[in-house]
């Protein structure tokens, strides 16, 4: 320290080191209780690997003693110590395992140059919520197994995941790519609509260093492509993308969700269960690890949140998908009368009721909301914009990120509900349901077709994983 610097500058530098102190601290407690827990720890891939991998020592070194406060570099470790502790009781060790630590760690590392340069690079799709959030959900479970640090791409017209959330525990903001980088991951991929099988996109050796980046393109439109299924089913993922395994950058697209079925993957089974996190848990688990409702997001849930967060009530969440047509149809009619089986076999004598509706059809919304007025909870005050504006309600477009939050806001509302029905062809009811923290009863309907809400008569968890775009 300098002799002519005040007393008060020297009090601050102290403070700083102290701060400094107390992150590498908190860092290597966790890193060392994480490595003292009963559990096999992240593949020697996910740690770094080699020399160059996260050891104290080389944290350590990396962290210098600041010369002055602009001096301190937005530290990505301190970053990952002071947002561990935060958003627990949703990712809690009992339901969701002990990669979370680990990986907010090695992820840190990875951002600060300590380990080498693994990346995974999330790139938007067209699509709504719903198939955005069940692709990085198996981007992620790539991500933790391939030992990659996943962030999210930019992608032009398309929101960012900031727009609705926060990342609570690791800084997943990817810095701006190339546009030859993002362009062959695009839907409509020069002009024509080229989303047809697995691994379809190439890059030109020409236009993109391929040293640097290589494309996953996990995308379909509506039914499986076999080869989906293969990449997370029977893969062994540390090898992908196949012959560039160790590129820096994967930039990965996808729209399809195969975390539950990685369950059955024996490459990666033993390693996923002695995590200690189930196949059912791992979407839940997963997006409360990346994301947290922002402030904007958690302002447009306000308004539910008393209802939906009663403990007493038996809250029904209902999701009816009328059809991508009704983002700018009227809705068609449909009878909600047969769910009330479900409350008949469920309530508890005198308990509460909540019927939690949603719909991208405002007419039916309105309808419903004046047949069951004193126990039907939903939001018809306007009309529901699809995310993907450009295809479903191009005028919508300038709202694209209200509709965004909105969609964000209400499929975390939905999640709240301690039984669900939803609209079989249509991810955003099934992955609301999934998200729930109960014993996830979902009962799934085909457009407005009738069926039996038996108590028995749920879905099995197995069967939904892999319908529509899956989970
Ligand atoms: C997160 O990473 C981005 C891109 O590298 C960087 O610009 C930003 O400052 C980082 N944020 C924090 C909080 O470290
Ligand atoms: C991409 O590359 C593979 C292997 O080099 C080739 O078989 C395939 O035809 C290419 N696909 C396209 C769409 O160019
Ligand atoms: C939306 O409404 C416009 C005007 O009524 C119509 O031309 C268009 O086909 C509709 N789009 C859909 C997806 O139904
Ligand atoms: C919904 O039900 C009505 C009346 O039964 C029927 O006319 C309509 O075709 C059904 N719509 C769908 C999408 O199944």
């Amino acid at each position: 320290m300098s002799e002519t610097a005040p007393p008060g500058a020297s009090k601050a530098r102290h403070t700083q080191l102290f701060a400094v102190a107390a992150a590498l601290l908190a860092l290597l407690s966790l890193a060392r209780h994480s490595a003292s827990r009963n559990s096999r720890p992240l593949p020697p891939s996910v740690r770094g690997g080699g020399a160059a991998a996260a050891t104290p020592a080389a944290v350590t070194l990396r962290l210098r003693l600041p010369g002055s406060p602009s001096d301190i570099p937005p530290d990505p470790l301190t970053y990952a110590a002071r947002r561990l502790g935060e958003n627990a009781d949703s990712i809690s060790e009992a339901a969701c395992g002990t990669w979370q630590r680990d990986y907010a760690v090695q992820h840190a590392t990875v951002l600060s140059g300590h380990a080498p340069p693994r990346f995974v690079a999330s790139v938007a799709v067209q699509s709504g919520l719903a198939d955005r959030v069940v692709g990085v959900m198996s981007q992620l479970m790539y991500a933790l197994l391939s030992g990659r640090a996943l962030q999210f791409a930019s992608v032009d017209g398309l929101p960012d995941w900031a727009v609705a959330f926060d990342s609570p525990h690791i800084n997943w903001t990817a810095p701006p790519f190339p546009e030859a980088v993002l362009e062959p991951l695009r839907n409509r991929y020069k002009g024509v609509d080229g989303y047809r099988h697995f691994g379809d996109r190439n890059y030109s050796a020409a236009e993109v260093h391929t040293a640097l980046y290589w494309p996953v393109y996990h995308f379909f439109l509506v039914r499986s492509d076999p080869a989906i299924d293969a990449f997370f089913w029977d893969t062994d993922l540390t090898t992908q993308p196949h012959g560039h395994a160790d590129v820096p950058y994967v930039m990965f697209a996808s729209n399809r969700g195969r975390t539950y079925r990685l369950w059955e993957n024996w490459h990666h089974r033993d390693a996923l269960r002695q995590w200690g996190m189930h196949a059912s848990d791992a979407v839940r688990c997963g997006f409360h690890f990346l994301f947290r409702p922002n402030q904007a997001t958690q302002a447009a849930m306000a308004a539910m949140a008393t209802p939906m967060g009663r403990t007493d009530a038996l809250k029904i969440g209902i999701q009816i998908r009328a059809g991508d047509t009704a983002f700018n149809a009227s809705a068609e009619v449909s009878d909600l009368r047969q769910y009330q089986e479900i409350e008949k076999q469920r309530r508890a004598p005198g308990q509460p009721v909540i019927w939690y509706f949603i719909s991208d059809s405002l007419a039916l919304r309105r309808q419903a909301a004046a047949r069951w007025p004193k126990k039907l909870l939903t939001d018809a005050s306007s009309q529901p914009v699809h995310v993907d504006c450009k295809r479903f309600n191009r005028e919508a477009c300038g709202g694209v990120d209200a509709a965004f939050r909105a969609a964000a806001a209400e499929l975390l509302t939905f999640s709240k509900a301690d039984y669900h029905v939803v609209t079989q062809d249509s991810g955003f009811g099934m992955l609301g349901a999934w998200l729930s923290e109960g014993e996830r009863r979902i009962y799934a309907v085909y457009r407005n077709a009738s069926r039996s809400c038996g108590r028995f008569e749920y879905d099995s968890l197995d069967t939904l994983a892999s319908s529509w775009a899956g989970i």
